[in-house]
């Protein structure tokens, strides 16, 4: 995959005098089935959480409240996404690295995952990333 596979995707946002409701279901408004949803919250600041990529494992990160940094490289290009609104989310597609930071007080970030968690989909060191984009490595 490479960073021109992700994206930023507007949810629906349903706007009435009693506040705001937006909503995403399995499949639709997101590109895969949701096999898990993790949040990170209580970050304290200056500290990053991420650096890493998944094998196979689509995600979808929504700043629920709040605002945070997300660092995307796909190996050739890398970008940051600010996130700050309940109701876009970031698309992340496997074998992208990301590292996200610059969390404000009581930020939440909502990550939906196309796979349930495994330990072996992680790749942490940057270089090894690297060996595996340019199939040095597997
Ligand atoms: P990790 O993904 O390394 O955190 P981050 O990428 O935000 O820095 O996960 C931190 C710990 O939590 C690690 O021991 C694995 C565990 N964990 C689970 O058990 N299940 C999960 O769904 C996730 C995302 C993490």
């Amino acid at each position: 995959m490479n960073l021109r596979d992700a994206s930023i995707i507007e949810l629906p946002k349903i706007q009435d005098h009693r506040g705001n409701l937006s909503f995403l279901e399995n499949s639709n408004q997101i590109p895969f089935e949701i096999a898990r949803v993790y949040w990170i919250y209580d970050v304290p600041g200056g500290e990053s959480r991420g650096s890493h990529a998944f094998y196979q494992t689509d995600e979808v990160i929504i700043a629920l409240s709040g605002s945070f940094d997300v660092w995307l490289d796909d190996g050739k290009e890398n970008r940051v996404y600010t996130l700050n609104r309940s109701y876009k989310y970031l698309f992340v597609p496997r074998m992208t690295y990301r590292k996200i930071d610059n969390f404000s007080t009581n930020s939440l970030a909502l990550v939906v995952a196309s796979k349930v968690f495994d330990p072996k989909e992680y790749i942490r060191d940057y270089d090894r990333f690297l060996r595996i984009k340019n199939g040095k490595e597997q």
